[in-house]
C-alpha cells in the first residue's frame, strides 16, 4: 500500500485517543490501515487494550500487529471505533462501504461510545451522494432486489471484483447506487431499509463523533 500523507496523518492522530484498558473498534480501508499500524506500535510498546475488527482484512492486519482481538461474546463495551469514510459532510453524516465492509462497520459503530472517522481532505463534501452509495443485499433473488431499487431511482450497479460478483465477508452482494446528490439522507435510509433483500445501507447518519481529516502537508483538522 502506497504511503498517503493525509491518510497516515489522520490514522495516527486517531490512535492518540486510545487509552490503556480501552476496547477499540478497528475499521476497514486504507486510512484505518494507518490507525491499526499505530495501535500495533502502542500495543508492542506495552499498552494493554482489546480490539474488535470490522472486516476479516482488518482482523488479519491486527493479528499481524499483535493487537489482541477478542470474540464478540467477550465484548462488554467498545470505547472507540476508528474507521474511514468514502464521503463525510460537516454535520458528520457519512457514506461508507467502498471497501464492502459496511454491515460490520455499522454494527460496531452503533455499539461504540465514540466513532472517530479518519479520512483525507478529498472525502469532505458539502452534500453526500457523488460517491455511489453501497447497499448490501442478500444473494437470494438479488435480481428482484435490484429491480426494486432501480424502480426507486437508485441507479444500482452490481459490484464486481475481477469480473466476478463481489461477495462481502457476510456472503452478500453489494449494489452501488448512483444518486449524484442525496437531498434527504434520513428519508433515503428509511426507504432503503424498507426494501426486502436489503441487508444494510452505507449511510451512517448518527454515529460519527468526530472527523479527523488529514492533509497532504501532514497537518490534521478535527470537526466535532
Ligand atoms: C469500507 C469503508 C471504508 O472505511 C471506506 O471505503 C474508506 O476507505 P479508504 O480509507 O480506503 O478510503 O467504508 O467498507
Amino acid at each position: 500500500m502506497q504511503t498517503d500523507i493525509g491518510k497516515k496523518a489522520a490514522g495516527e492522530k486517531a490512535a492518540e485517543y486510545i487509552k490503556p484498558g480501552m476496547t477499540v473498534g478497528l475499521g476497514t480501508g486504507s486510512t484505518a490501515y494507518y490507525a491499526i499500524l499505530r495501535i500495533g506500535e502502542l500495543v508492542r510498546a506495552g499498552m494493554e487494550i482489546k480490539a474488535v475488527a470490522t472486516s476479516e482484512q482488518s482482523e488479519q492486519l491486527a493479528r499481524e500487529q499483535q493487537i489482541p482481538i477478542i470474540p464478540f461474546d467477550k465484548v462488554e463495551k467498545i470505547d472507540i471505533d476508528i474507521d474511514g469514510a468514502d464521503e463525510a459532510d460537516a454535520q458528520l453524516q457519512l457514506i461508507k462501504g467502498g471497501g464492502g465492509a459496511l454491515l460490520r462497520e455499522k454494527i460496531i459503530a452503533v455499539a461504540a461510545k465514540e466513532m472517530l472517522v479518519v479520512m483525507d481532505e478529498s472525502k469532505l463534501v458539502k452534500q453526500l451522494g457523488k460517491f455511489p452509495l453501497p447497499v448490501e443485499i442478500a444473494t437470494f433473488a438479488w435480481e428482484l432486489t435490484f429491480k426494486q431499487l432501480a424502480a426507486s431511482g437508485a441507479n444500482p450497479v452490481l459490484r464486481l471484483k475481477d469480473n466476478n460478483r463481489f461477495v462481502t465477508d457476510n456472503g452478500n452482494y453489494i449494489l452501488d447506487c448512483r444518486y449524484q446528490k442525496i437531498h434527504n439522507a434520513a428519508a433515503l435510509e428509511a426507504q432503503l431499509n424498507s426494501v426486502p433483500g436489503v441487508v444494510e445501507n452505507g449511510l451512517f447518519l448518527h454515529y460519527a463523533s468526530k472527523l479527523i481529516i488529514g492533509y497532504q502537508d501532514g497537518t490534521v483538522r478535527e470537526i466535532t
